[in-house]
């Protein structure tokens, strides 16, 4: 069965860093009663260290190639929701995976609310950019691949809840 229409194919969650990603993933998966997975958290646990930490010691390569590993280690599980690194669905072979595993929504939000949640602190080492020409062009070649999703969810505003919503609605009349 192809998957998107497939009740049970899983849902990826893509989108720029502070999207929301992982806090709609939660809650979506918690909502349909599925599983949940991030892939982060998967490169974290399977090298014992920061993400933070993977990009300061052996750079980025690597991160790609350790999160193109988690990916594979999720292939073929069905009733499964994947918040996915914002940087996952720029690869060619990561777009084909999703495609042929399941079913990707793009969190769609605006630079001004994703630099609001990144700017806090937390630790993204592809995102402190000072100067806001750079930002916005990294910030546009971003979505120019998001814009390949399946569906785009558009999160310019709305709580976490009626995102997880959405996308439930959107992937329900996929499946009829
Ligand atoms: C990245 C986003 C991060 C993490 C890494 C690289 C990116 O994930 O995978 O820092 O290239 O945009 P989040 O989107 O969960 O912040």
């Amino acid at each position: 069965m192809n998957p998107r229409h497939d009740p049970d194919a899983p849902i990826y969650l893509i989108g720029f860093m502070g999207a929301g990603k992982s806090t709609v993933g939660r809650m979506l998966a918690a909502r349909l009663g599925w599983d949940f997975e991030d892939t982060d958290a998967l490169v974290e646990r399977a090298q014992g260290c920061s993400v933070e930490e993977i990009f300061r010691t052996v750079g980025e390569g690597r991160f790609r190639e350790a999160e193109w590993a988690a990916l594979c280690s999720l292939e073929g599980r069905k009733r499964l929701v994947v918040a996915t690194g914002g940087g996952l669905f720029l690869g060619v072979a990561q777009r084909a995976f999703l495609r042929g595993q399941g079913v990707s929504f793009w969190l769609d939000a605006p630079l001004e609310l994703v630099a609001g949640r990144v700017d806090d602190g937390s630790a993204r080492p592809l995102w402190p950019i000072d100067d806001p020409l750079s930002r916005r062009a990294f910030f546009e070649r971003r979505r120019a691949a998001y814009s390949l999703a399946d569906i785009r969810i558009d999160a310019s505003h709305g709580e976490a809840g009626e995102l997880a919503s959405a996308i439930e609605a959107a992937k329900h009349a996929l499946c009829r």
